[in-house]
């Protein structure tokens, strides 16, 4: 038997999806090599797939660290737990300062908020039978496999502590051939959980998740769009405001990085009284800031802004918030719509916001903060604005992704004239 070639490569850039990468012979094309660092020097054998293989590092990076997680390198959701975290930061960094380069802009950094570990407070988890039972877990990296989660140390202590629950559910509602997906998020009455490509329901499965629902001390239990039972309101506190979400919803990723984000919004909005929040959701930002604020908050989902409605008609003392049911993508508020607003925020899906920000351009809004998860159509975004006489004063990364790829970030945008 030939034994499979090994090559020896030195990691060149960590590129932005994490990996890191060797340069091909012909110096054009890169080869990934997951969990290494740049000047790395590393073996492995490339497959018939052109993929490495058999990684081994020969030469080790001064930012390199020993993993927290024992699931480090199986499970998909981390690709960065060997790097230290000053070297993640950096990197996180100069993949926003690569993307605006692109489009001529170097704007100021302000020092990165990191998140404690621990503290993700929603997420989404694949699950499958198995002979012995289900496997509940993250995708393993390049795989379709499930890794469980035991020792993440991403998740809140409380997501973590109801994976036998989970396994409990996908033995019950997964059929043998597919994978279902656990949406969970804490609330302040326990878990909210929503389970999707799960059986068809029938009573006696809506009997037994009940049961699992009771056992387990869950807010709500949710299967696609059907609530199978709801023991205490979900509640989700933005400030000291409650709110009664739908049962899919988006939040942000960590409660600490929220209040970053919100205290920043704030910051960038201080002087101005009539403010628009694109890509509402169910308030996070309108609602601080309608405390001393005019708000008009526009999002697609109809039942983020009921949720929203709900608390501005219990909550007497915030100022008047407008809402508008709407998609931002294919009908924008228009430059002329905003005619009598002086500051914005804008946090889109990761998509971006381009036609609308092309309408922002053409306004006479003061402030602008844009609150991202994609740096790509952020520096898209951002050169249209910029094109329309506004200053990126500074950008400031919130690292509520720990140890992935994925970067958050807000920025401020000053009309020039
Ligand atoms: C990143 S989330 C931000 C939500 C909110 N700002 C927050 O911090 O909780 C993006 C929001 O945009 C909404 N959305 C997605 N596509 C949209 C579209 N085409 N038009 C309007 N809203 C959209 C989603 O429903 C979601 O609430």
């Amino acid at each position: 038997m030939i034994r499979p070639k090994r090559v020896t490569g030195k990691i060149s850039r960590i590129n932005v999806l994490g990996l890191g990468e060797v340069l091909e012979e012909d110096s054009k094309s890169a080869l990934e090599i997951p969990f290494s660092l740049p000047n790395e020097i590393v073996d492995y054998v490339k497959d018939d797939d052109g993929k490495a293989n058999n990684v081994k590092v020969k030469v080790e990076s001064p930012y390199r660290k020993q993993p927290s997680c024992p699931q480090f390198q199986k499970c998909g959701g981390c690709s960065l737990q060997h790097a230290s975290k000053n070297f993640v930061t950096e990197w996180k960094e100069s993949v926003v300062a690569h993307a605006l380069r692109e489009k001529d802009l170097y704007p100021h950094f302000r020092a990165t908020y990191v998140t404690p570990e621990r503290s993700r407070r929603r997420a989404v988890f694949s699950g499958c039978r198995t002979k012995r039972g289900a496997t509940v877990g993250f995708k393993s990296y390049r795989s379709n496999n499930i890794v469980p989660i035991q020792g993440c140390i991403i998740l809140d202590k409380k997501i973590l502590e109801f994976s036998a629950g989970m396994e409990k559910i996908t033995s019950l509602g997964c059929t043998r051939s597919t994978t279902i997906k656990i949406h969970v998020s804490t609330s302040e009455n326990g878990l909210d959980v929503c389970v999707s490509n799960g059986k068809p329901l029938n009573k006696e499965l809506q009997t037994k998740l009940t049961k699992i629902a009771i056992e387990h001390d869950l807010a709500r239990l949710s299967w696609e769009d059907e609530l199978i039972v709801l023991l205490k309101p979900p509640i989700q506190k933005v400030g000291e405001l409650k709110i009664l979400p739908p049962a899919k919803f988006f939040m942000q990723a960590c409660k600490e990085a929220e209040k970053v984000m919100v205290e920043e919004v704030g910051e960038v909005l201080k002087n101005e009284n009539n403010v628009i929040d694109l890509f509402s959701g169910f308030g996070t930002f309108a609602l601080p800031l309608s405390r001393t604020k005019k708000i008009f908050a526009v999002e697609k989902s109809s039942e983020m802004l009921t949720a929203l409605e709900l608390v501005q008609r219990k909550t007497p003392t915030l100022k008047f918030i407008r809402t508008s049911r709407r998609n931002l993508h294919k009908n924008p508020v228009t430059a002329d719509e905003l005619f009598e607003i002086e500051g914005a925020v804008v946090n889109p899906p990761r998509s971006g916001a381009y036609s609308q920000c092309s309408e922002l351009a053409k306004s006479g809004i003061k402030r602008i903060a844009i609150v991202s998860c994609n740096p790509l159509t952020f520096a898209r975004d951002a050169e249209v604005l910029i094109k329309g006489f506004y200053n990126l004063d500074w950008i400031k990364i919130i690292d509520q992704f720990r140890w992935s790829h994925h970067i958050e970030l807000i920025a401020k945008f000053s009309r020039k004239f």
